[in-house]
């Protein structure tokens, strides 16, 4: 059954912090107008713990049948065997291209982490004396992330591929790949080593622009990005593939803070405007982003980044700024 061009979206609130910093997210959209059909999925801990299973082929249906995918947080069931909710997810909607900006002042990166193979292969022996994971690169895989990261490039300054070629002969494929895709499409490039590229985003994280690299990388350099620019409460990510998409703020489920008002729901706020981007309403997107940036110049802020705002304030001061402009 076909969605496209229809914006049916699957609501994923999840666990922990997950449906507050997806309340907050919804409001703002309301406040925009964003006219979108909202399916509530509920998948996740809290499902597994009343069902035994965190998420049914039925639930996956339900998802496929929309156009994209707004995501809060999910805790992992604590059942040895379970592969991630979320990386299931992305898999089979074979989300390949996981987005990741970073900005604050005087700053703005774009990590393309590969979303799909590498050392999430999920190929894996694990025996009592030893355990092997299998890190898969294809040229496929290579060249599709590439060529995601080479769009976004199109628009800016430069390319940076991020790899471990003088080690990892895997990933000689992935930064030859990456290197022919950029020349083809004479997008001016560089390459680094991902510790260097780990140093030089922490001392001089002004120097980069879009950074492109395989999937365990990118999970360890945009949490690396998103301390540099204050905070993972911050963070929005896009996760794309040729169908579907689905949006998320790069944070966890934090079981530690939920239910005490005490999360950012920026990260989910700006994952709400790069969905909206997606679906083509740019200038709403636009206008969300002002409204966060905004509110923060206000000093109206969560604890992570030094306020004392509570979630519910901080999505009250984003939803006042978007109304003062309608
Ligand atoms: C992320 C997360 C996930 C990942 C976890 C929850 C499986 O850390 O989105 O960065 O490793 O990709
Ligand atoms: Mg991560």
């Amino acid at each position: 059954m076909s969605s496209q061009g229809s914006k049916r979206v699957a609501i994923i609130g999840g666990d922990g912090i997950g449906p507050e910093v997806m309340e907050s997210a919804l409001a703002v959209l309301k406040a925009v107008g964003a006219e979108i059909e909202e399916v509530p999925v509920e998948i996740g801990f809290g499902k597994w713990k009343h069902t035994g299973s965190a998420m049914t082929d039925k639930d996956l249906e339900l998802i496929k049948d929309c156009r994209c995918v707004l995501f809060g947080a999910i805790t992992t069931p604590p059942d040895a065997n379970y592969r991630s909710v979320l990386l299931r997810l992305r898999k089979e909607l074979d989300l390949y291209a996981n987005i990741r900006p970073f900005s604050k002042r005087g700053l703005d990166l774009i990590i393309v982490r590969e979303n799909t193979e590498g050392l999430y292969s999920d190929l894996e022996e694990v025996g009592d004396e030893e355990a092997r994971t299998i890190r898969v690169i294809t040229r496929t895989g290579s060249k599709r992330i590439a060529e995601k990261a080479c769009e976004l490039a199109a628009s800016r300054r430069r390319l940076t591929i991020v790899h471990k070629a003088n080690v990892l002969r895997s990933d000689r494929l992935f930064l030859n790949t990456c290197r022919e895709v950029a020349e083809d499409r004479a997008i001016p490039y560089d390459d680094m080593l991902v510790d260097a590229a780990a140093y030089y985003l922490v001392v001089h994280p002004e120097k980069f622009d879009v950074l492109v690299t395989t999937n365990l990388f990118g999970d360890i350099l945009s949490d690396e990005a998103a301390g540099v620019i204050g905070s993972l409460g911050l963070c929005a990510s896009a996760n794309l593939g040729e169908r579907y998409a689905l949006f998320e703020p790069i944070h966890g489920s934090a079981p530690d803070i939920a239910g005490k008002g005490l999360a950012n729901p920026i990260g989910a706020i700006r994952s709400a405007a790069m969905m909206m981007d997606w679906l083509g309403e740019v200038e709403v997107a636009r206008r969300i982003e002002e409204a966060v940036v905004r509110s923060i110049d206000n000093g109206t802020t969560t604890h992570d980044i030094g306020g004392s705002c509570t979630t519910l304030k901080v999505t009250e001061a984003i939803v006042s700024h978007l109304q003062s402009w309608s």
